[in-house]
């Protein structure tokens, strides 16, 4: 479904990611793990398409970057919902709207549109807030607001980069129960954390990125693996 194939990307002279292949299965659930600088929000953002691969190709379900057009990348974007570091939410417009906007390009009617947006801010637990300005929301409210954007779509995969990075841990596994009950739905959920507790405890499939390529983890001899589906780690 999504592809990455011997993917390199260098800024300038900067390695970035290096010879990276794997899968995004549909339905799975897969975090991507790694130091600051390790390039996980490069590889988003070659799934974005708002940059290029150096060499190899991704594919995104029938999209491939090698022959996509210009034109054509909106169409790939609309496959996945991304909920990225900053959450670009339109401050002064309802969540309600927020989470509108990003269906209004399908052309949809605005009563599709209505039920759509009321059934996602339910499954994010924000009913109660639709008609608040997005800019009086809390961090936690705004990530939650972006999910309910990312899903409006009903998009093949949701990928989000470090959706947790700056909430307290119950407001964290908040944000962990939203995304699990996204996968429970059928999306397949991909997202970049450093917060190995709760990889460690979703038990998820898990891709460990050092210095921009794929490796298995080491473990210290004698320690048990913190991940309780060790085996799987690396899917390439
Ligand atoms: N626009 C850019 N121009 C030049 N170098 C860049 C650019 N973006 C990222 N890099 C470099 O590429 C490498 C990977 O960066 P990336 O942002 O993908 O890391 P990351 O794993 O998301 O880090 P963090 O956890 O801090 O968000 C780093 O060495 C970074 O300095
Ligand atoms: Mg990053």
């Amino acid at each position: 479904m999504i592809s990455f194939k011997q993917v390199s990307k260098s800024y300038g002279k900067t390695p970035a990611v290096r010879d990276l292949t794997f899968e995004i299965r549909r339905g799975e659930f897969l975090f991507l793990m790694g130091a600051s600088g390790a390039g996980k929000s490069t590889i988003l953002r070659l799934l974005h398409h708002s940059i290029r691969p150096t060499s190899g190709v991704v594919t995104v379900g029938e999209f491939s970057s090698d022959t996509i057009k210009e034109r054509q990348i909106p169409h790939l974007r609309r496959k996945l919902g991304f909920v990225l570091q900053d959450f670009r939410l339109i401050a002064d417009r309802s969540v309600s709207e927020n989470v509108a906007i990003a269906m209004r390009i399908t052309g949809e009617s605005r009563r599709k549109i209505e039920a759509r947006v009321n059934e996602v801010l339910g499954q994010v637990g924000l009913i109660g807030r639709a008609r608040e300005k997005a800019g009086n929301l809390s961090g936690g409210e705004m990530q939650r607001v972006a999910i309910a954007r990312a899903l409006v779509n009903r998009p093949l995969a949701l990928i989000a980069d470090e959706p947790t990075g700056n909430l307290d841990p119950e407001t964290a596994q908040g944000i962990y129960s939203i995304l699990d009950r996204a996968h429970i739905g059928g999306t397949a959920v991909f997202v970049a954390t450093h917060d190995r507790d709760f990889v460690d405890r979703a038990g998820h499939k898990v891709l460990h990125l050092e210095h921009g390529r794929i490796v298995i983890p080491r473990i210290a001899p004698g320690t048990a693996p913190r991940s309780s589906k060790p085996s799987s780690s690396v899917s390439c």
